[in-house]
């Protein structure tokens, strides 16, 4: 991946800094290579980092089964442990803004009920049988999950920061 301010890709080079990491990181899933937590997803709270992680590498699971020409039943069952952690993560996180009074707490527990509402779809598809569907499925999930930290997670991160939740 490259860096910050830098623009392998001259196509995302006027986007946002998190619309271009995100596209990155999407066009390597899509190209079925497995992508890297680095500290530029750093939200600087070590118990978030280290779920952000465990979610990457739920992705580079589904991505590796991709890629190796794995069954819908297989992709679905993966989605699902996905699925299942990031939900825990996302009551985590919740509790946690609540508790520190972050003032977007709603709004961001919106954007969480949004994309497991898309996982869900996502899910039932594959299941149906639109195998086809796991490549754009990964890019959903690394665009979402890399764009969501980027801006949200940072946000408050940043607020709790200053209210020293440590
Ligand atoms: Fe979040």
């Amino acid at each position: 991946m490259s860096t910050r301010g830098s623009s392998a890709h001259p196509g995302f080079g006027g986007a946002p800094l998190p619309v271009r990491i995100a596209a990155e990181l999407s066009l390597r899933v899509a190209a079925g290579r497995p992508i890297e937590w680095t500290p530029v997803l750093s939200v600087g709270i070590d118990a978030i980092d280290r779920q952000h992680r465990t979610l990457v590498d739920c992705i580079n699971r589904l991505s590796e089964a991709n890629t190796c020409g794995r069954s819908s039943g297989v992709i679905v069952a993966l989605l699902g442990d996905l699925a299942d952690y990031a939900h825990e993560h996302f009551r985590f996180e919740e509790r946690l803004l609540e508790q520190h009074g972050w003032p977007k707490a709603p709004d961001h527990a919106l954007a969480h009920r949004a994309f497991e509402a898309q996982v869900h779809e996502f899910s039932r598809r594959l299941a149906a049988g639109e195998r086809m569907l796991a490549t754009p499925l990964l890019m959903f999930l690394v665009e979402w999950l890399t764009e969501h930290i980027l801006v949200d997670d940072i946000a408050y991160a940043g607020f709790l920061g200053a209210d020293n939740p440590t």
